[in-house]
């Protein structure tokens, strides 16, 4: 049975909100916990909803050992905040576009992902998609630093 349900937020869903869907995915799965939890990835633009993720960052997760094949974008929506405990923006961009959506009763809790990385300077995901393949590489680093942080945070 699901104890919460965790969505990953980035501008246009289909580089790094789909990679910590698919890392953090992956990191429940091999603690055993992938029954307990409920995870998602949105972006906040709707220019590549229902498309697969970036072909390079599709490459670069598979080099680490994630799939991300299964992966298709959507817009995240108003009812995100109802059917989500914990909402992770990639940078602060993403947070207030987040924040002008979230309906004032919202219980869900909004929040950088890079919060949960420890040992981290950074405190934005940034954005890989203009740049070279090393970049993807190193979205993933920080994601996997942040997705470690998260489960342990969750008390599961
Ligand atoms: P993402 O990257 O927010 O990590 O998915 C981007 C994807 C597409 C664009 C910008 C960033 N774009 O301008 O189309």
């Amino acid at each position: 049975m699901t104890k919460c349900a965790v969505l990953f937020v980035c501008l246009g869903n289909i580089c790094r909100s789909p990679v910590a869907q698919g890392v953090f995915a992956q990191k429940l799965g091999q603690a055993g916990l992938a029954d307990q939890v409920e995870v998602d990835s949105a972006g906040t633009a709707a220019w590549h909803v229902g498309k697969a993720p970036d072909s390079r960052m599709v490459q670069a997760a598979g080099e680490r050992g994630y799939d991300l094949s299964y992966l298709r974008a959507r817009q995240a929506v108003v009812e995100d905040f109802d059917k989500f405990d914990h909402i992770l923006a990639m940078d602060q961009e993403n947070y207030e576009d987040l924040c002008h959506i979230r309906p004032q009763e919202a219980q869900a809790k909004l929040a950088l992902f890079l919060d949960y990385a420890s040992g981290v300077e950074e405190t934005e995901v940034p954005d890989p998609y203009y740049g070279g393949q090393k970049g993807f590489h190193h979205v993933i680093d920080l994601v996997e630093a942040a997705s470690d942080g998260l489960i342990e945070s969750l008390k599961l």
